[in-house]
């Protein structure tokens, strides 16, 4: 049986632990292997499960594992990989040494260790499902555009080759005309390649990873939630999911009504406008979902007859399609603001701009010598005729 990944984001509480905890207690009180991990370095599982749980797996329950990833447990169990990989790459830029609490603080480094874990996992195969209660929305599009970054850098500064992931020992100058770092550098370098390259194949693909968003009913998140959706699909991440949580009932009273009148209305605008992702309402319940007895419950009521398991929706984000002649790059994007999109074609690459994110796409071989030549918006999708 292969792993299942599901993984909850959404904007600042909103409910992301609650729900992801909820449903990876209903997927070990059926009997199938659970591992919760939170990657949020504010972290409150231990909070949702009422259970004391830290940097190692811990067992919380019946089928049920816990941890609360922690960067520098995450450099001591990675260590020799990472150790090697970065005290090559600071020698060799004449830099000293740096120990395991400098390196923690390294940009990308909280990404690369949460991932390294997850690959691990599923590689060794020890769970049916991990469930993954992410950071905000933000925290989260850093963490899965952290895996083509890296592999994008990577391949610029060294002879890698994507088909063979093999990094050939640059025999040209040294760059910044310092000495090459040794052989074992560049193994380790190989090894952290290989390893992105395959949490992002993990991660990309729509029969094992889920990524749920989450959002309550009011203006703010239900932005925030479209612009995650947007960035989601550029990079090609699977969401088959939107829960909208904490919709009050009809028995909150008459000081509500103005909200219930609001939340209808939004709830409404997300069931039309997320097209064919499932949508799920969750009602505020009377206490708060914590403690395993009481999120089996909150995760019943939020999934109904719905299993939680399987895979709402598995249509992938992005298409290249050759008919007709022509080469078009499909790519779905409901909520892109087209003033804000910018696309073009930098050696060879096409890059797409928005907002504060962009992505180099890995064309396949038959579209890479071409440019972009024109762009429109049809029916929710941007097509990108390439000549
Ligand atoms: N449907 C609900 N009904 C009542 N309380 C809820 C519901 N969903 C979540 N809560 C409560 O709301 C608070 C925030 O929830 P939670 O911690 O799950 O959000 P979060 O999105 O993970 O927050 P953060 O961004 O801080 O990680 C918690 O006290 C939780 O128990
Ligand atoms: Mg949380």
């Amino acid at each position: 049986m292969t792993t299942r990944i599901m993984l909850f984001t959404g904007k600042g509480g909103v409910g992301k632990t609650s729900v992801a905890a909820a449903t990876a207690a209903m997927m070990a009180s059926r009997g199938l292997k659970t591992l919760i991990m939170s990657t949020d370095p504010a972290h409150s599982l231990a909070d949702a499960v009422g259970a004391r749980i830290g940097p190692v797996t811990k067992k919380i329950g019946e089928n049920f594992y816990a941890q609360e990833v922690s960067v520098l447990e995450a450099i001591s169990s990675h260590w020799d990989e990472l150790k090697g990989y970065l005290t090559g790459l600071f020698q060799s830029q004449g830099l000293d040494p740096v120990s395991a609490e400098e390196i923690a603080t390294l940009p990308g480094f909280d990404e690369a260790s949460h991932l390294l874990y997850l690959n691990e996992y599923v590689e060794a195969g020890e769970y049916d499902v991990i469930v993954l209660d992410s950071a905000p929305t933000g925290e989260a599009l850093k963490l899965l555009s952290f895996p083509e970054a890296m592999s994008w850098y990577m391949e610029k500064f060294f002879p890698i080759s994507r088909k063979t992931a093999k990094i050939i020992r640059p025999m040209a100058k040294p760059f910044f005309n310092l000495p090459l770092p040794d052989d074992s550098v560049f193994r380790s370098m190989e090894t952290l390649y290989n390893n992105l390259s395959k949490v992002r194949g993990l991660l990309l693909d729509p029969e094992m990873t889920s990524i749920r968003l989450i959002c309550n009913p009011d203006r703010m998140s239900v932005n925030e939630t479209k612009r995650a959706y947007t960035y989601l699909m550029l990079y090609e991440y699977p969401v088959d999911g939107v829960i909208v949580n904490k919709i009050y009932r009809e028995n909150t009273g008459p000081f509500f009504e103005k909200w219930r009148k609001s939340q209808d209305e939004i709830i409404k605008e997300i069931e039309d406008s997320f097209g064919d992702v499932k949508i799920f309402k969750s009602y505020l319940t009377e206490e708060e979902p914590t403690g395993l007895e009481r999120l089996i419950d909150f995760g019943r009521r939020i999934y109904g007859d719905d299993d939680p398991y399987d895979i709402f929706y598995s249509g992938r984000p992005v298409e290249y399609i050759r008919e007709n002649g022509e080469s078009i790059v499909k790519i779905k994007l409901p909520f892109a603001d087209k003033e804000n999109l910018n696309l073009f074609n930098k050696g060879g690459e096409l890059v797409i701009e928005m907002d504060n994110w962009r992505r180099v796409f890995y064309l396949p071989q038959t579209f890479s010598d071409k440019s972009p030549e024109s762009a429109e918006f049809i029916n929710q999708h941007l097509l990108i005729k390439m000549s």
